[in-house]
């Protein structure tokens, strides 16, 4: 037993010492000013690096037609494989075709086409978490401070008046988590209410304006918890609620904030008790993922041996993590 094992480590380390010094990946990020994106990219660029492959990403600006020139540019350069973050998940079916048309492996990622495109192509692939999973625990983590915090239904009717901070248009991530959550709440036996809710496009600032007027209108002491499809949307509305001294140490001033992700700084608004939780978004090994399939894909290699399981012939799955006051749970 133990000499297989170490016959089967050895095996495993050579593997992954071999270098991939004349494989060029060319990426695609929707936008660079993005908190989670950017943990993804370091993760691509550090597996890259550790396997001595070569990586050009790309900036979007949150503009298809300029991610699409980009695209255009590593296909008629020197680029063995593609991994993509769409601006515009309907755009894949084109990126699909022109990888194809230049049989360029393409990897997906964060934002899943469809599994009709992903067909059309034997090698595209999709790397990423499932959307849903993350509803369900951010759904969970609201529903479990209802229930052991009876003071959090203010109004005293047994039902839950929430906000909802949604993400961009059309994203599974915003269309799911908003769904879940709630749904979740419901299958855990209290009523959700949705009181507002508004797209704030996963940023801060435009949340953070949002939930001011949300403030505004409804009255702080009437909301009994946010939802926030990911962290930075949570943390522009911890800013609003702090600027009227909720959330800031006063047990009589608190609304239960969650988000998705699992963002340093929400850690940090975690410890200091100015939002309940977060569902950690593993960015680390979904970078690492794509890297590593992306590098089988360019070299004809088996997609099996790379140490992420492929489910459906055409996903990585990742999972999501639930987190309260710095607790994996
Ligand atoms: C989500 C993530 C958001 C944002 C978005 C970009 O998965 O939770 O914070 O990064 O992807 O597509
Ligand atoms: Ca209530």
């Amino acid at each position: 037993m133990r000499k297989i094992f170490v016959m089967t480590l050895a095996l495993v380390l050579a593997l992954a010492s071999c270098s991939f010094a004349d494989v060029k990946i060319g990426a695609g990020i929707y936008r660079f000013n993005d908190a989670f994106m950017l943990r993804f990219r370091n993760a691509m660029t550090a597996e890259s690096g550790k396997l001595g492959a070569t990586i050009e990403i790309a900036d979007g600006r949150d503009d298809q037609p300029t991610q699409d020139a980009q695209i255009d540019g590593f296909l008629s350069g020197d680029v063995n494989v593609l991994i993509v973050n769409l601006v515009d998940r309907m755009a894949a079916q084109s990126v699909v075709d022109k990888a194809k048309s230049a049989n360029i492996p393409v990897v997906f990622i964060n934002r899943e086409p469809s599994l009709e495109v992903l067909n059309t192509y034997s090698k595209a692939y999709y790397v990423g978490a499932k959307a849903e999973e993350s509803g369900v625990f951010s759904g969970q983590l609201i529903a479990d401070y209802f229930k052991s915090h009876p003071e959090a239904d203010k109004n005293h009717d047994g039902k839950l008046q929430f906000v909802l901070l949604r993400g961009q248009n059309g994203h599974q991530d915003m269309i799911l988590r908003s769904k879940y959550s709630v749904e979740t709440i419901r299958d855990a036996g209290i009523e959700p209410v949705e009181l507002a809710g508004a797209i704030a496009n996963w940023d801060k600032l435009e949340a953070m304006k949002i939930m001011n007027a949300f403030i505004m209108s409804i009255g702080p002491e009437n909301i009994e918890a946010v939802i926030a499809n990911n962290d930075e949307m949570a943390l522009g509305a911890v800013e609003a609620l702090k600027a009227q001294d909720y959330n800031a140490g006063n047990p009589e001033m608190y609304i239960p904030v969650v988000g998705v992700d699992g963002n340093a700084s929400a850690l940090e608004a975690m410890d200091k008790g100015e939002m309940l939780g977060t569902v950690l978004q593993d960015a680390e090994n979904q970078g690492a993922a794509a890297v590593r399939l992306a590098l089988a894909l360019a070299e004809g290699r088996d997609v099996n041996t790379i140490g992420y399981p492929i489910t459906d012939g055409k996903y990585i799955w990742i999972p999501y993590q639930k987190i309260t006051r710095g607790e994996k749970q």
